[in-house]
């Protein structure tokens, strides 16, 4: 391997800057020319990409976001858009792309390989919801973010009485719900992994208040429900003051946890390590805090698994038998 690119794709996530350093630094290692595209798929398409080299690399690790900037490319979803890609690839005599994003990126990167470029896949998305990997690069500091973000607003929501929703984010996955629930100790944790009623929290939040509990919390991911909607029905369903806090896209950013640079650091050294030693079509995850090289073919075939017990726990050190599951 002479030439490699890599790229971030699909939503930022805190701990890309730790793996586009490690990129960086390991193909510098191994005398491997290295290419920066900018903007995710939309920036390859574009052929928007410069040549970058191990000092570029410097000054970038502690910070959020990522220097390559990202994009999301529905255009890249076609056939055609990712033939022009390959094409692009082929002619600037690049030998290999390492794709620094989440489950849509890997299917996009899995695209490519099929049309003879090989690739390697970061897993990186606050979601921590990638199939093959058992974290992704974000989700840590993410969490941390909402646990932080839970902290303040339990003081306020103690000196007023109120009861708190934090919606937070995860698109279609629970698991930023589930963590910051279980670790900030919210009263209540809705996710979209578990079904539940809004009577039931409205019945919950009576029996907290009439033991003291005046000021419970609820986290709620973002694809449970509304957490702006809940909060208003609950207020009309048991008179209590509910008030609602979207966090949104603090989640997004901030200087990455050690676990997230740590990540960024082994996986991005683990996709170029793994493509200069000849493999192609794969996942740098992990597993058991290792490395796992996985094919995309198996990673797409493994599901995600959410962490029931988890979720049981938090509620039987949170509001326990005071919110009827049915
Ligand atoms: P993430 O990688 O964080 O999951 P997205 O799901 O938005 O973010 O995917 C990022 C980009 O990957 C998309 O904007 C699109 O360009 C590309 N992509 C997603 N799914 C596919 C797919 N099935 N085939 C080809 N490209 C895809
Ligand atoms: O996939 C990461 C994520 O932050 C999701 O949790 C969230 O729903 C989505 O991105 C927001 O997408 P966008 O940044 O395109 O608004």
């Amino acid at each position: 391997m002479k030439r490699l690119a890599f790229l971030t794709s699909g939503g930022d996530a805190p701990g890309m800057n730790a793996a586009v350093r490690s990129i960086l630094r390991s193909a510098a290692s191994r005398g491997i020319e290295t290419w920066g595209v900018f903007r995710g798929y939309e920036g390859l398409l574009a052929g928007d990409m410069i040549r970058l080299g191990w000092k570029d690399a410097g000054g970038i690790v502690h910070h959020g976001g990522t220097v390559l900037k990202t994009a999301r490319s529905p255009a890249f979803r076609e056939k055609e858009a990712q033939e022009r890609a390959a094409a692009l690839l082929r002619e600037r005599e690049i030998d290999g792309l390492v794709v620094i994003g989440g489950d849509g990126s890997m299917a996009g990167a899995a695209a490519l390989e099929a049309l003879g470029v090989a690739t390697a896949v970061v897993p990186a998305t606050i979601d921590n919801d990638m199939c093959g990997t058992e974290e992704t690069i974000g989700y840590d500091t993410a969490v941390n973010t909402v646990l932080e973000a839970i902290s303040r607003i339990r003081d306020t929501a103690a000196s007023h009485d109120r009861a708190a929703v934090v919606e937070v984010m995860g698109r279609h996955a629970g698991h930023i719900a589930l963590a910051a629930g279980l670790a900030g100790g919210a009263e209540i944790t809705l996710v979209p992994e578990v079904p539940f009623s809004r009577e039931n929290i409205a019945d919950a939040l009576l029996a907290m208040q009439k033991e003291g509990r005046t000021n419970s919390i609820i986290v709620c991911a973002e694809g449970a429900a509304s957490g702006a909607e809940l909060a208003d029905w609950l207020k009309k369903a048991t008179g209590i003051d509910v008030c609602a806090t979207i966090l949104g896209y603090i989640q997004r950013g901030g200087a990455p946890t050690a676990r997230d640079a740590l990540l960024g650091a082994i996986l991005g050294a683990a996709a170029v390590d793994g493509l200069a030693d000849g493999r192609r079509g794969f996942l740098a995850g992990c597993r058991n805090s290792r490395v796992r090289i996985i094919s995309y073919d198996d990673a797409f075939k493994e599901k995600r698994e959410f962490y029931t017990n988890g979720w049981e726990l938090a509620l039987r050190i949170g509001a326990g038998p005071r919110y009827r599951m049915k």
